[in-house]
């Protein structure tokens, strides 16, 4: 059922407490891609053009366990926030307590704060319910956001809600839509195209996607472990010995369904797992002896592009090769360059995706480009994600 937004809420003289995913890369004390930044500005902006409101901005970075990391602090965030604002950002000196009591109190109209981050309280991960009250104590209403969060059951997604009026930000809307809504009613046909090193990382997603897609596309490390349950040989490539059952299990369940399996016919190889490695182009579905698939080959690739030009809706999750490597990039990079130039619903999710998509500069062509690594990977599939779930329904 659809959630409560910021649009049905009257924000009028209140001070809001939202939660975004700031959980951004950083290096030598700088941002290197603001990307969950911006997503989150159309909320922002909105709060903030409401009449009287004030905002208290909200995320974890990072993993510092309970404790203060000073690299782990939000401070570069607000740096960068505030260039992209254009305007002042309080930063304030913890996430809860007496200094920033006084601070929320004593902001003004239009004033935004973001809190340090919430990571550094055990009570956060641990869903302690007097942080979450202490959080809820800053402000008179909540907004959540942070859709990258919402697979994760803490106090600032799953606690809060219970203490104050709740409602979701437009990133968390589009994200539902897209990921959610567009999967749940697909325009046929629907081409799935998952890849990424390990089937083990993949099989909730695969099982969840059989029942929805007419093709699914199988590329990446984890491939080699369908083709050699299939009897192919995979030289030294990737193989999870022990998911070869599960492999075959799910391509038997895909036969039953109907479901057509495209999985790579000939390869890109190496033989040795480098950067500086030279690709060889193994035109069989077979790998020969001491040789590491790497990459799709272009049989594979023009096979893969008929079905995604094909397609009315394209869900990508997983890169098709090793595409960190330059050389061993191009299944990946035409894949998404197919992706981009379909006029399909096109859905990217999952952290190694996404990040091939913007090393491409094409995340502007694709029509959802999610800010969620593990939760769009939950989201698709197919479980409830809790800080989705605590929020109520229109
Ligand atoms: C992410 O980057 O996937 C989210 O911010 C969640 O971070 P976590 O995996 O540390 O909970």
């Amino acid at each position: 059922m659809a959630k409560k937004t910021v649009k049905e809420v009257d924000f009028t003289n209140k001070r809001v407490l939202m939660r975004v995913d700031f959980n951004v890369p950083l290096k030598e004390g700088k941002v290197t891609d603001d990307t969950r930044i911006r997503e989150a500005l159309p909320t922002i902006k909105y709060i903030l053009e409401q009449q009287g409101t004030s905002l208290i901005l909200m995320s974890h970075l990072g993993r510092p366990k309970g404790t203060v990391v000073p690299d782990m602090s939000l401070k570069p965030v607000a740096g960068r926030l505030k260039e992209l604002l254009g305007k002042d950002v309080i930063m304030a000196p913890d996430c809860v307590g007496d200094e920033v009591t006084k601070l929320a109190q004593s902001m003004k109209t239009g004033d935004v704060m973001l809190l340090e981050n919430l990571r550094f309280n055990p009570g956060e991960k641990k869903n302690d319910p007097d942080f979450a009250k202490k959080l809820a104590s800053l402000a008179d209403t909540y907004v959540n956001d942070a859709f990258g969060t919402a697979h994760r059951p803490e106090a600032s997604m799953v606690g809060v809600n219970q203490y104050l009026p709740s409602c979701a930000g437009f990133l968390l809307e589009k994200e539902i839509k897209f990921l959610g809504d567009v999967v749940a009613n697909p325009e046929k046909p629907f081409v799935a195209i998952i890849g990424g090193s390990k089937v083990s990382t993949k099989i909730s997603v695969l099982e969840n996607l059989l029942s929805k897609v007419d093709t699914l596309i199988i590329g990446g490390g984890m491939a080699y472990t369908f083709l050699k349950c299939m009897g192919k040989t995979i030289g030294k490539s990737l193989l999870e010995e022990d998911f070869l059952d599960t492999a075959q299990k799910l391509l038997d369940a895909a036969r039953a369904k109907n479901v057509e399996i495209i999985l790579p016919v000939d390869h890109y190889a190496a033989s040795e797992f480098a950067e500086t490695a030279v690709p060889e182009l193994v035109s069989d579905v077979n790998i020969p002896d001491g040789k590491i698939g790497m990459d799709i080959g272009p049989k594979t690739i023009e096979a893969v592009k008929e079905r995604i030009l094909k397609a009315k809706t394209i869900v990508w999750n997983g890169p098709m090769g090793v595409f960190e490597f330059d050389a061993f990039a191009k299944g990946t990079l035409e894949i998404a360059k197919t992706v981009a130039e379909s006029g399909a619903i096109s859905v990217v999710g999952g952290g190694d995706s996404v990040a091939a998509v913007n090393k491409f500069g094409l995340s502007g062509k694709i029509s959802h480009v999610s800010t969620g690594g593990g939760a769009s990977l939950e989201f698709l599939e197919g479980k409830a994600l809790p800080g989705i779930e605590a929020l109520p329904s229109k």
